[in-house]
Parts: structure tokens; C-alpha cells; sequence
């Protein structure tokens, strides 16, 4: 049996996390859930599940760091936004824990520091996102030398408009992804290529991968979820139907409990290839590749914690109606120079 804790369980992601693990009563049991301002949602499932402990925005941060060095607890998911999802990672990483991580803003900013950390004390860490469950597989036993990873992208809600169109759009339509159903915050990041950014970065992260041989390719089908081209011209790629629970089941069962429990997936829907079209370009938005070339920037200068911040200030005010799409651009462009 593993005791689980789980942050942004009221989230899109920690909301099918909540969902898979407690479906399998067998194998874990939940001992504790963080929302924030959600605490209806939170206390429901706290019911369901019958969880004890809970965590939302009222509660001091300490007690939530408290959940986390419980030593009953063996697996730390990690769903949250909001900058305390990188003390979580880093205090759960330091204490040789198992930490499934959907938080790409915290693998960032712990960069190679946590994965050296987790390697001196044990613990595991798998990515909960769908490129990153994807390499996980792709690059598991793999003895062949990499040529070069392909991340795909499905290319967001304005893949194939011009800039004067997407300086007018509205957060209701930058929120309408075309392939995926997110949180608020990673739906618009999506839209700005922002989020395909982070990505290369993570890959970079936890695969150790040079960045020049990570790159973006556009897939507006969302089935294949990431390419491995090795040196000796064969490649591989990961596919699925586009649902983040089959990422998670992955995941999770990745984690080296034990072999029963691997053993025990869940049975999910399978992608059949009968009639469907699978496309595959270059990013060639001359608009949207902005999001992946700040990103990058900001990487290079020693400036991604800053831009986190910004571009999370900027989203939230863009919803807000105070500024356009493209201020957001113009405003990280400042940060970076
Ligand atoms: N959605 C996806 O398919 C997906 C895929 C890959 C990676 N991710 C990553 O996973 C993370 C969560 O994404 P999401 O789409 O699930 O977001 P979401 O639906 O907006 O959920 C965010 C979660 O974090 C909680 N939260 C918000 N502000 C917080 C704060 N300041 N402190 C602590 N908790 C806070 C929210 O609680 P309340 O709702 O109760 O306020 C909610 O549980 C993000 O880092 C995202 O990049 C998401």
C-alpha cells in the first residue's frame, strides 16, 4: 500500500489523479489533499475518499509542508500552480520521497540542482505531462545514441492566424485549446507557445538532453505525444488518445513499488490509427514562435524564475481584460533583453 499526498487536487490534473488513485483502493490510499480556493471541491473529495487531511488557501503554509515530511507518506503528486509548488518538490526530493510532478514551472526553476539532489537521496521523480510521460517511455533501456527529440505541439487555438488576428483576440477564445481541456493558466500559455517553451526546457531537465537537440514540431492531432530520432536513423514515437489520464496511469505506475503494481494499470481507451489524418509541420507561426524564443531567452540569461513570475502576472491580467495577448509578448520581451 502506498499513502499518497497530493497538491492542486481540486486542479484539471490533480482532479484525474484524485480520480485514478481512487480507484485503486488495493494499492494506495490518499492520505492527504491541497486545493486553494476551492475548498467545496476539496472537502467533497475528502469525503469521498475518506482523506483526513486538507490543505486550502486559509490554511498556513507550514501545514502543508507538514503533509509532505509525513513519514507515512511515500508518494508526493505535485499538481499546483503558485510558487509553492517548488518548495514542495524540493523539501519532497530532499527527503528521498517518490514525487509524480505535473508543476513544469517547479522542475524549471529546480532545474539540474533537484535532479542532482534526488540522485544522493533516492528519490524517483516521474513528469506528469504528456511529452515528458512520453520520453519516459520512448527513452526507458535505451542503449542507441539520440540524434534528436521532436516535441510535439498541437499548435493551439491560433495555429494558423496572422499577427493582426491574435492582437485582437479574447480570453474567451485564447481558453478554447483545440486538442486539450487545462486549467486557465496553462490553456493561455498553450495558446502563446509559452508552454511549448517550458517544455524544451524540461525535457532538458530531466532527460539531460542538450537543448540544440530538442526540437518543436507541430501536430495539431495531439496523438503522438513525442519523436526519439537516434543516430542510426531509426526513431520512435509515443502515442495515444489525447487524455492526460493515460499520461498519469503511466506515470504512476512507472514509480518502482513494486512489481505487482506496475503490473496493475489501469485498462484505458486505446488510440485506433483507422482514418485518422496525423499531420506533421514545422512551427512556422512567424507570431507564436515568440512564445518559444523568450522562453529560451530567458533561460540562456539566468532570468526563467522572473520570467515565470511575469508571464503568470501578465495571463492573470490578460483574463482580466487589462491588457491584450501580444502586450504579453512585449512586456517578457522587456524582462529578457
Ligand atoms: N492541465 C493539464 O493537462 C496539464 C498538463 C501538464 C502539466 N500541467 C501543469 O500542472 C499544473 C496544474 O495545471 P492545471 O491545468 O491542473 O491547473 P488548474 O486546473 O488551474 O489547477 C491548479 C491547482 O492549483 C491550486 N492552486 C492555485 N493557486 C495556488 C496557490 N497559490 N498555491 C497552492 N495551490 C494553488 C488550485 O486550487 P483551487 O482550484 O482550489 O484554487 C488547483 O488545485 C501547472 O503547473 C500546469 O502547467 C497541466
Amino acid at each position: 500500500m502506498q499513502n499518497v499526498v497530493i497538491t492542486g487536487a481540486t486542479g484539471s490534473v490533480g482532479t484525474k489523479v484524485v480520480e485514478l488513485i481512487g480507484q485503486r483502493t488495493k494499492d494506495y490510499k490518499i492520505i492527504g489533499i491541497a486545493g486553494f480556493k476551492n475548498a467545496k471541491k476539496l472537502e467533497q473529495m475528502a469525503k469521498k475518499h475518506k482523506i483526513k487531511n486538507i490543505w486550502h488557501s486559509d490554511c498556513t503554509e507550514s501545514k502543508l509542508i507538514n503533509m509532505v515530511e509525513d513519514p507515512a507518506a511515500h508518494l508526493i503528486v505535485i499538481a499546483n500552480s503558485g510558487n509553492i509548488s517548488l518548495k514542495i518538490y524540493k523539501k519532497s526530493v530532499k527527503l528521498g520521497k517518490k514525487v509524480a510532478i505535473a508543476s513544469k514551472e517547479a522542475i524549471i526553476q529546480g532545474g539540474g540542482e533537484v535532479m542532482n539532489l534526488a540522485k544522493k537521496t533516492g528519490a524517483q521523480i516521474i513528469p506528469l505531462d504528456s511529452e515528458m510521460v512520453a520520453l519516459t517511455q520512448l527513452l526507458q533501456n535505451n542503449k542507441n545514441e539520440i540524434n534528436k527529440i521532436y516535441l510535439t505541439c498541437s499548435g493551439g487555438p491560433f495555429l494558423k492566424q496572422n499577427a493582426k488576428f491574435i492582437a485582437e483576440v479574447t480570453p474567451r477564445t485564447a481558453l478554447k485549446h483545440p486538442t486539450w481541456k487545462m486549467g486557465k493558466k496553462i490553456s493561455i500559455e498553450s495558446a502563446l507557445w509559452i508552454n511549448k517553451g517550458y517544455e524544451i526546457i524540461e525535457a532538458h531537465i530531466l532527460f539531460g538532453i542538450p537543448l540544440e537537440k530538442i526540437e518543436v514540431i507541430i501536430h495539431p492531432q495531439s496523438y503522438v505525444h513525442s519523436i526519439v530520432e537516434f543516430k542510426d536513423g531509426t526513431s520512435v514515437a509515443q502515442l495515444s488518445i489525447n487524455d492526460m489520464k493515460i499520461a498519469i496511469n503511466y506515470a504512476l505506475s512507472s514509480l518502482s513499488f513494486d512489481e505487482k503494481l506496475s503490473s496493475r494499470r489501469l485498462q484505458m481507451p486505446s488510440l485506433s490509427l483507422i482514418n485518422k489524418k496525423l499531420e506533421f509541420f514545422s512551427p512556422n507561426n512567424k507570431t507564436l514562435i515568440t512564445g518559444i524564443n523568450l522562453v529560451l531567452k530567458a533561460f540562456k540569461n539566468g532570468k526563467i524564475t522572473d520570467f515565470i513570475n511575469l508571464s503568470d502576472n501578465l495571463i492573470d491580467r490578460f483574463l482580466n481584460k487589462e491588457i491584450k495577448f501580444l502586450d504579453i509578448y512585449g512586456a517578457l520581451n522587456k524582462l529578457v533583453k
